[in-house]
């Protein structure tokens, strides 16, 4: 059978880095760092120059992503952006994406998931190669999110930064067992009945219940984690590697500990990078593959949960 293989990763952050003590003062929030990091894990968050568009982080990740794969441009057949915060309406940010790495075939879309938007995107990669419909898919997270948040609301403008990340999947024999090297199993799910409790108001801007966002994720998160270990058969102690999306400290802390991983098995880049939305499970895969962590042969799990709600998994043999 084939499998999706992933080649490569790479990143990109904007160069300007906030500290949350920066942030309060430059945006008069009324808050203070130490709860900030204390109730979230965040100490500061990259956000993108006033001439930087998504699709400017998502083409500097997509190349740096090409570039550790040892792939050219010409060789990928789609371009799939996860965003929330596109450069226009339309058309999508992959289509710019793929012009700005001058490819001229295949084809190029966005995906719409919030938080989970890399997972959705991953997921359809997936299936598109297993199909036979592609064979080699940039598979891309890319936000400015910054352009979202109302400063004057310091429930969620302390919460999020820019940033993007990007994986390139490749088309590879595999023999159907969970030994393969590749994409294991995805899990995707969404609820729209919570649709109002994290979302963009008239006026542009996100609004989110905290209190109830978080109780929904840590019961979704720890349920589809489940649903992945009995579909790959994988016991907790399997996992090499958890990679979650990064919304709060807690979260991630919670659901390694419900799979009894030790946390230097959880990668966590929340600190530094705050909450990226589609961008932040490519963003933390390129810094825990790129430091050394993740090797090739071990399994990584991938969990986000997100407005709508979507939320889903996926599990890797790397
Ligand atoms: O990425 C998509 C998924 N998103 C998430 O998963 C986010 C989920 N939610 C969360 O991470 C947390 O709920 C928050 C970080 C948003 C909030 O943390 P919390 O511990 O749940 O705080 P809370 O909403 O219960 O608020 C506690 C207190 C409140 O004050 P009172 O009413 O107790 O006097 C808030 O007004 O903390 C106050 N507060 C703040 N204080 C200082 C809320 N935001 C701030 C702030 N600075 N920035």
């Amino acid at each position: 059978m084939i499998r999706a293989i992933v080649a490569g990763c790479g990143a990109y952050l904007p160069a300007r880095a906030v500290s949350n003590a920066d942030l309060i003062a430059e945006k008069h929030i009324d808050s203070d760092s130490e709860w900030i990091e204390r109730r979230t894990g965040i100490t500061q968050r990259h956000i993108a120059a006033a001439d930087e568009k998504t699709s400017d982080l998502a083409t500097k990740a997509a190349r740096n992503a090409l570039a550790h794969a040892g792939i050219d441009a010409a060789a990928i057949d789609a371009v799939i952006v996860a965003t929330t915060t596109p450069d226009d309406r339309f058309p999508a940010t992959a289509a710019k994406v793929q012009a700005d790495l001058g490819i001229a075939h295949g084809f190029a879309f966005d995906v719409q998931a919030v938080c989970s938007g890399f997972v959705y995107a991953l997921t359809i990669a997936d299936n598109f190669i297993r199909l036979g419909q592609a064979r080699c898919v940039l598979v891309i997270g890319a936000e400015t999110f910054s352009r979202l948040l109302d400063w004057n609301d310091r429930t969620t403008s302390v919460l999020f930064g820019d940033g993007a990340g990007a994986v390139v999947l490749q088309a590879q024999e595999g023999a159907g067992t969970m030994a393969d090297q590749g994409i294991l199993s995805t899990h995707l799910h969404s609820d729209g009945r919570h649709y109002e409790l994290l979302r963009t108001d008239e006026a542009g801007f996100v609004r989110m219940d905290g209190k109830e966002v978080f109780r929904h994720a840590v019961t979704n998160l720890s349920d589809v984690v489940d649903e992945a270990l009995a579909a790959t058969g994988l016991k907790p102690e399997q996992i090499d590697w958890l990679v979650p999306h990064q919304a709060n400290q807690r979260i991630i802390d919670g659901t390694g500990k419900k799979l009894g991983l030790s946390a230097e098995r959880v990668v966590s880049t929340i600190a530094l990078h705050a909450n990226t939305s589609a961008a932040s499970i490519p963003l933390a895969l390129a810094t825990a593959v790129h430091d050394g962590r993740i090797r090739r042969g071990q399994i990584v799990l991938l969990d986000a949960m997100g407005g709508g709600f979507t939320w889903g998994a996926a599990v890797v043999r790397w």
